[in-house]
């Protein structure tokens, strides 16, 4: 006999103080139950008996005492996750924090997010109650009965305003900075799924990064479980300002105890994390999602069997709700109520997991990562329910073979699919206070405006669940607003300002930036990227990248707007610059060099030469080749795969050096060169030309750098090896592998002083006389001071002056002074810093948090500066790096100076012997080397003897 009866609506209630009884007149006829056995059921699951009088039409049963609360328990397992119907006519926030003042921002040029982010407009926002009370062209704070006094009135001069910057991928707090060991709760490694942990369980309320990302406009984050699993947990959304409470709960929005509905976000992960950490093949990963996903349909089934029942008052025997706590956010994907955020790169498992969701018929809101999405929309559409976004890096990319198809063109792609577009960190993958700078390139690789700022505010939002409350500029929407400097899309945006619950995050002791000039104020007018994008999808990723043509014979280069050069004397100068549309300079070469250039008319006689190639630049301009240096670009083609990289020198400091290398060996890179890699070819094609690496080590010795040509084929064409050895790169820190620093500094002082006999003899004793540049990899002031005092130990020995180099310099600028007098340069890596270890946490972080930048202030202080990249995919943005280090300098860095800071200063300071006419040329189109606007047309080339076109 069937344990669901059916029970009828006549029901009649009677009561006794402690339980509800029910008497119940039977719908249909049934065979009596014994009654030991309905008793024992019942009080083993129920905890309570059950009469039944069975007189054929009329029976007594005992439900359960909390029924109301069983019954509406189930009705809410089919609600739709979605705030109560109160929630949008909120008058306050149930973030506000009392005490804050109210804020009219008049005057402002609005990017609302509304009609997919083409809604702009001019006009006033009142702010209060942590609240977007008001917005509308004029706001009259009397007829909003708000006394004047008590509101804080900001004039934005017609600047730019966007809602608050939300990550959709962030680690912030779970994979905190300065990096320590107690810290790093990003990753259980306890088991393939595990959809019960949480994030907020390893929340840190101290990782000094909230308050830098806050500074890049960042208001939200949704802080994700790491990757390592399967299923790495559940995922909550914060805002990042600090609270009073000073907790982590307190900076979760709408914790899952206040709102009945769903907001766990779940991180599943397919592909090489969770194959690497638990040695498993792809197909056992899709098995163990399977596996779970059964296990949570299973109680999802008994659950809806058992509230069916419940529903209809029939208890007999019902047993309890059937539950298990591992699985309750899994059954809520299930139940449609979970958003699932999944970090999947390649074609194979996005295809793995679109079956998945239609065999268990979940949806997902995200693809993270998503590095081959934009080659396969068809298959995202076949998901179940809703079509996922992809949340995916700019140009991030070929650090694993998943990410290797990866291309910057996705974006615009993805979009002209009709398919959700989200720019995200992985922070501290990326520094998530530049998350806007995703937004950006991609909008300079064709993502349309709208819809590139949409992917940094509404579209996470959306994806996030939380669309209801931020990603946008509405009455009733959180005051969590940034005001620019620039137009948001502009290189080098900067927050004036950044509210979070309407309340300010700088405050008023700060010196915010000034608006930007009129011409930053304006959506920067990106190149025809048309054929590169049609060509990605083409060739799925792997468009042949060498240059398209390589003239030999006469290049004229016409309609130049300005040309800027290397001079002798190791600088840049401007050699002319048109002073208005109607001049244009024009520059003619033979065999990749230059044999006239200057005003129309000075070379004109060249344009009726028949076979010379003309190309137009359209009022572009050329500039001096970029140098790249700090990354292991030229000894590797994907970070995480050993058989495509030159690999690791060894280190005298950790183990015994082979004894077949001698004594005292000193790896040259030249040795591990390979040319023709994607970053490489990537970087020539935005304008840097040179390469300069020493070899890959894990502590202390590295060896001998070497200049290299980015656009050659391979090491044996003329050019390609442009200086064998460089410098001799050293390495001082708490590495793991070389003993203590004091241990490190006491070898180099041996090397330079007294140097073991073989390459350590030679090279060291150049060093030594002032003949060898030595680059001194360092982050910690106090290692760069120690640095300072061996140089001049050292010199007070030999009587010779020391070409050092510091690389790295995290905290240089706290020896500005020192380091200028000492003549000792340094190369900033990254260009803009991130404390993201112990020893280079006292950063200057630079505008909006402090006026100067640390380049600006070795600058003033007369340090050689040049800049370096920690990773061979970032070579390509170079040019867009020295630009921002000359708009973060507020005008205080010329152009020409920016430009010294990667191409001469860099020579100069990794010690390679340049003649500037033999130096390489970039041509850009439209506009200069430095800017959105402009796209890389041709290298001029003298060492290859070639202009390369591309
Ligand atoms: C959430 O639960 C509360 C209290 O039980 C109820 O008042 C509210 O209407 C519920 N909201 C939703 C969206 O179900
Ligand atoms: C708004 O700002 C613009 C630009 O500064 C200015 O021209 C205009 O007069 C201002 N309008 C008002 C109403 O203040
Ligand atoms: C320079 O630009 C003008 C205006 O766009 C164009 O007409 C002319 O052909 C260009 N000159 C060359 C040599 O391409
Ligand atoms: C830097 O050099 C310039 C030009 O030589 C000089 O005027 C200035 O005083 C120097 N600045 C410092 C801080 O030494």
């Amino acid at each position: 006999m069937s344990m669901t009866t059916k029970v009828g609506a006549d029901v009649e209630r009677t009561g006794t103080s402690n339980d509800i009884w029910m008497v119940r007149r039977s719908t249909r006829r049934h065979r009596p139950w014994p009654l030991f056995f309905i008793g024992v059921l019942a009080i083993l699951t129920l905890g309570t008996y059950v009469h039944l009088t069975h007189s054929g039409t009329r029976r007594v049963v005992k439900i359960p005492k909390d029924e109301e609360v069983i019954k509406a328990r189930c009705e809410n397992l089919k609600s739709i996750p979605d705030p109560p119907p109160e929630f949008r006519s909120r008058s306050s926030s149930d973030r506000f924090v009392p005490g804050t003042r109210a804020t009219l921002i008049k005057n402002a040029t609005v990017w609302t997010g509304n009609n997919a982010g083409k809604e702009v407009v001019k006009g006033d926002i009142l702010i209060d109650q942590g609240l977007i009370k008001v917005f509308g062209d004029k706001v009259d704070l009397k007829s909003e009965s708000l006394n004047e006094l008590s509101v804080d009135i900001i004039d934005t001069e017609g600047g730019w305003i966007t809602p608050g910057i939300v990550d959709l991928h962030s680690h912030l707090g779970v994979m905190s900075v300065p990096k320590l060991s107690g810290a790093g709760d990003g990753n259980s490694r306890k088991g393939i799924a595990q959809p019960w942990l949480r994030s907020i369980d390893g929340l840190n309320t101290r990782d000094d990064a909230y308050k830098l990302s806050i500074a890049g406009g960042l208001t939200t984050a949704l802080v994700l479980p790491g990757s390592a699993n399967d299923i790495g947990g559940q995922a909550f959304v914060i805002k990042l300002r600090p609270t009073k409470e000073r907790s982590p709960t307190s900076m979760v929005v709408e914790p899952p105890f206040t709102l009945n509905s769903t907001d766990q976000i779940d991180l599943h992960a397919c592909g090489e994390n969770p194959r690497r950490v638990y040695g498993n093949s792809r197909m056992d990963n899709i098995w163990a999602f399977r596996e779970i996903y059964d296990k949570a349909r299973q109680i999802k089934e008994s659950q809806d069997a058992f509230c069916t029942r419940a529903l209809e008052d029939d208890w007999e025997g019902l047993g309890a709700f059937p539950e298990e706590l591992q699985y309750e956010a899994l059954v809520d994907v299930l139940r449609g109520r979970v958003k699932v955020q999944v970090h999947c790169y390649e074609t194979v498992d996005l295809d793995d997991i679109v079956r998945l969701t239609n065999e268990f018929k979940f949806s997902i809101a995200a693809f993270h990562h998503a590095h081959e999405t934009y080659l396969v929309p068809d298959l995202l559409k076949k998901a179940y329910g809703d079509t996922p976004a992809s949340a995916i890096f700019a140009t991030n990319a070929r650090y694993k073979r998943e990410s290797y198809r990866g291309s910057e063109f996705a974006p615009r792609i993805l979009a002209d699919n009709g398919l959700p577009v989200v720019m995200k960190s992985d922070h501290p993958v990326l520094n998530s206070r530049y998350l806007l700078y995703e937004a950006q390139q991609a909008h300079y690789y064709g993502l349309p405006d709208n819809l590139a700022l949409a992917s940094v505010t509404s579209v996470p939002a959306e994806m996030m669940g939380m669309d209801h409350r931020i990603g946008f500029i509405r009455t009733g929407y959180d005051a969590d607003l940034v005001l620019w400097d620039s137009h948001p899309l502009a290189l080098g945006a900067t927050p004036r300002q950044v509210f979070i619950d309407g309340i300010p995050q700088f405050d008023s002791a700060y010196e915010p930036p000034t608006l930007k000039p009129e011409a930053f104020q304006n959506l920067p007018e990106t190149p025809d990227f048309d054929k590169e994008a049609e060509d990605a999808v083409k060739y799925e990723g792997l468009q042949p990248l060498e240059p398209e043509k390589s003239v030999v014979g006469t290049v004229i280069f016409a309609n130049v707007s300005s040309l800027t050069t290397r001079a002798s004397g190791g600088i840049v100068v401007n050699v002319f610059e048109a002073s208005s549309d109607a001049e244009s300079g024009i520059l003619v070469t033979r065999a990749g060099k230059v044999v006239c250039a200057g005003m129309q008319e000075a070379c004109s006689r060249f344009l009726s030469e028949s076979d010379a190639v003309i190309v137009d630049l359209k009022g572009g301009a050329i500039a001096p080749g970029l140098v790249s240096f700090g990354s292991n670009l030229g000894l590797e083609e994907i970070q995480g795969e050993v058989s495509t990289k030159d690999g690791v020198a060894p280190n005298p400091l950790d183990k015994d050096v082979p004894s077949i290398l001698g004594e005292g060996p000193l790896i040259r890179a030249a040795d591990g060169l390979q040319f023709a890699t994607r970053h490489a070819y990537l970087g020539y094609r935005a304008g840097v030309t040179l390469g300069v690496s020493s070899p890959s080590h894990n502590g202390f010795l590295s060896g001998l750098s070497v200049a290299f040509g980015l656009g050659s084929a391979h090491k044996l064409e003329a050019g390609a090896l442009v200086q064998d050895v460089a410098a001799v790169h050293v390495s001082i820190g708490h590495a793991v592998a070389s003993g203590s620093v004091s241990t490190q500094i006491a070898a180099l002082r041996r090397l330079l002083l007294d140097p073991p006999s073989g390459d350590a003899e030679k090279w060291f004793e150049e060093v030594a006389v002032g003949q060898r540049t030595l680059v001194v990899h360092a982050e910690s002031a106090d290692v760069i001071a120690t640095l300072l005092q061996l140089k001049k130990e050292v010199e007070d020995s030999t009587g010779e002056i020391i070409q050092l180099t510091i690389a790295g310099g995290s905290e240089a600028h706290l020896l500005a002074a020192e380091l200028a007098e000492a003549d000792v340069g340094v190369i900033t890596v990254p260009s803009r810093p991130f404390p993201d270890t112990w020893e280079r946490r006292r950063i200057l972080p630079g505008p909006p948090i402090t006026k100067d930048s640390a380049i600006s202030l070795l600058l003033a202080h007369n340090v050689t500066v040049g800049i370096g990249i920690e990773e061979p995919w970032s070579a390509r943005n170079t040019r867009f790096d020295v630009a921002w280090a000359a708009l973060e300098a507020s005008g205080e860095i010329s152009k020409t100076q920016a430009l010294a800071l990667a191409s001469t200063n860099l020579e100069k300071l990794l010690g390679l012997d340049v003649d500037p006419e033999w130096s390489d040329l970039v041509a850009t189109e439209r506009s200069d080397l430095l800017d959105f606007e402009s796209k890389v047309v041709g290298v001029i080339a003298p060492r290859k003897g070639v202009v390369d076109l591309f």
